[in-house]
């Protein structure tokens, strides 16, 4: 039965703010319809400059939609994981609090382009994306660039694991998936430092499925039930690993974190700022909160997404939003007239 309040209780709480806090304390279902207009934004202000060469022009692009859409977003958004700081990129800053300033407070992360090179080259698979989680449950891993991933679906929880052999780990999923070792294909970036990785998942009789950026979309698909993708594995960005971790979890699928140090000054920078290195990082440790949502817009055509299209006088955008408290992934399609969109 709910409590009725005395009017004594009535001031009381008034005063406190508490019907406010109470209220809007958490971020609710109606922000991720919110949120993907941000993303949406950035895809459509980066088409103009698919395939063109110049991917800080296409992040810049996307930086400023998604900064200036957020602004009207009913929440108070501080930003823990921002975008940008690997290559002098443009920035939506750590820090930064972004929102109308109303609402729940909370987590974001954003990467306004994940895929700034297929962009600018004119290759698939690259979206816009951002995370939201309740505030002070993102692990803030800014300080440290790259992180070693592993992501399955649902069946790899309980039976992988980032301190076993990568060998071992393809055949207990495989155990696990009921098919053979030899149908599990692994998502892993296409980068020298994966050498040896690439040749034992070759060499174990599993196979690969190179991408050349974007591991934040082939994580999502890892853990998707469709079994495109058994399991995405590689260092990658830290930033993109704290953000996949809000989609893996609407999706209850599995993902592990460990971060990797380039430097020793790098390595200083992580342990000062509370982070542990040789350390294996749960889902609930990268994001320690049931309340994610995950919402992501194609810029370039991708498994997990279409990029944005041209019909006529009109942008067609497609968006995913994964909500993990709701267990819900919908698909938004939106169409922007392109004369009010473009310059
Ligand atoms: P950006 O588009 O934001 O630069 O990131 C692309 C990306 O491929 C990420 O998906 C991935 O986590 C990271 O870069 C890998 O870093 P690197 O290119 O240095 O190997």
């Amino acid at each position: 039965m709910s409590h009725r309040f005395t009017r004594d209780e009535f001031a009381i709480h008034l005063t406190q703010g508490i019907f406010m806090t109470n209220q809007f304390a958490h971020p609710d279902r109606n922000l991720a319809l919110e949120l993907v207009r941000s993303t949406e934004a950035a895809a459509i202000r980066a088409h103009p400059f698919i395939g063109r060469g110049d991917k800080n022009a296409a992040d810049g692009a996307a930086v400023d939609a998604m900064r200036k859409f957020l602004g009207t977003v009913n929440f108070q958004g501080t930003i823990v994981i921002g975008e940008g700081e690997k290559d002098n990129a443009p920035m939506l800053f750590n820090g930064e609090v972004v929102g109308n300033g109303n609402g729940p407070e909370c987590d974001i992360a954003v990467d306004p382009i994940d895929g700034t090179s297929l962009t600018a080259a004119g290759r698939g698979h690259a979206i816009s994306m951002l995370a939201v989680s309740d505030r002070g449950s993102m692990l803030d891993a800014s300080s440290v660039f790259y992180m070693e991933k592993l992501v399955a679906n649902e069946d790899g929880h309980g039976v992988i694991d980032l301190s076993q052999s990568l060998t071992d780990n393809i055949k207990a999923l495989a155990k696990a998936k009921k098919k053979p070792v030899s149908e599990i294909k692994v998502a892993i970036l296409d980068r020298p430092r994966h050498a040896d990785a690439i040749e034992e998942i070759r060499t174990a009789g599993a196979h690969t499925r190179l991408i050349l950026d974007g591991d934040v979309a082939a994580g999502i698909n890892a853990a998707r039930a469709d079994n495109r993708i058994d399991m995405c594995y590689g260092v990658g960005g830290s930033p993109e690993g704290v953000a996949v971790t809000c989609a893996i979890k609407a999706l209850g699928g599995f993902i592990q974190g460990r971060l990797q140090w380039g430097s020793d000054e790098e390595r200083e920078r992580g342990l000062a700022a509370g982070l542990k290195f040789d350390y294996v990082y749960s889902a609930d440790e990268l994001v320690a909160s049931d309340n994610t949502f995950f919402v992501a817009t194609g810029v370039t055509d991708g498994e997990l997404v279409r990029g944005v299209r041209p019909e006529g006088k009109w942008l067609r955008t497609e968006s995913v939003i994964f909500r993990s408290r709701s267990g819900t992934v919908r698909r938004v399609n939106s169409d922007y007239l392109a004369e009010r969109w473009l310059d």
